[in-house]
């Protein structure tokens, strides 16, 4: 009878022990999410007031980037188009909609992630961005990187996989492999601005954004 008591008593002590734990585990991780939250903010005032390019002069709202600092998946995009200049978020148009549907294929919701591009400011009339562009704005990005730590990047398009990989390998060489970017797993596929000129590219970014959910432990839902 004593040693029962004894053991039992051992036990509760070792439930309490990995209890305690797990909470200060717990307070630690959310005072680092704390952290990130604001070192990022600090980041998007500075994107906010910046003026390295003409581009300044034409925006109407610079688009930081939105999600969850928490995201282990980052999709990063080419620029603003009119809809994101709007409105001030990445992503909100047409293109935004199928990227949405694209994140809602692989179980997880636009909160879950963070969605930035590779230009802060909208390109008059939608044109491509100028190197010049891409040079200046392209250090707030990896700053962003460098403080969300993403599991997985997955760069949308020519310019953001381009950009980070630093080549001009086409996107259709690119796409479909991980690659490295700063030790983090980066997966080129298409721009959903593409795949609503072109829908037969979506079978490739079905099969890449396969690839991002089973390296980031992500069960696919079933189809409705
Ligand atoms: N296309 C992009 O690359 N980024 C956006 O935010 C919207 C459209």
């Amino acid at each position: 009878m004593k040693d029962l008591i004894n053991s039992v008593k051992r036990m509760v002590e070792t439930e309490q022990l990995s209890g305690i734990s797990e909470m200060e585990i717990r307070s630690v991780k959310k005072k680092k999410t704390i952290k990130k939250t604001s070192v990022l903010q600090d980041i998007e005032k500075e994107i906010e007031g910046c003026s390295k390019c003409s581009l300044s002069e034409t925006r109407k709202n610079v688009v930081t980037g939105a999600g969850s600092s928490k995201a282990r998946l980052m999709f990063v995009g080419e620029a603003p188009g009119r809809d994101e200049d709007e409105q001030g978020r990445p992503f909100v148009g047409r293109a935004g909609q199928l990227l949405t549907k694209i994140i809602e294929a692989i179980g997880l919701k636009r909160e879950d992630v963070f969605i930035a591009n590779i230009l802060k400011c909208r390109p008059p009339a939608n044109r491509n961005p100028l190197p010049s562009e891409i040079a200046a704005c392209t250090p707030y990005l990896k700053k962003q990187i460098e403080i969300l730590k993403p599991q997985v990047i997955c760069a949308l398009g020519k310019f953001a996989a381009q950009t980070l990989l630093e080549t001009e390998t086409p996107i259709s060489r690119l796409r479909g492999e991980f690659h490295e970017y700063c030790g983090v797993k980066l997966m080129p596929t298409y721009h959903p601005a593409y795949l609503l000129r072109n829908s037969s590219g979506k079978k490739d970014v079905w099969e890449d954004m396969k690839k991002v959910a089973k390296e980031l432990g992500l069960e696919i839902p079933r189809r409705k």
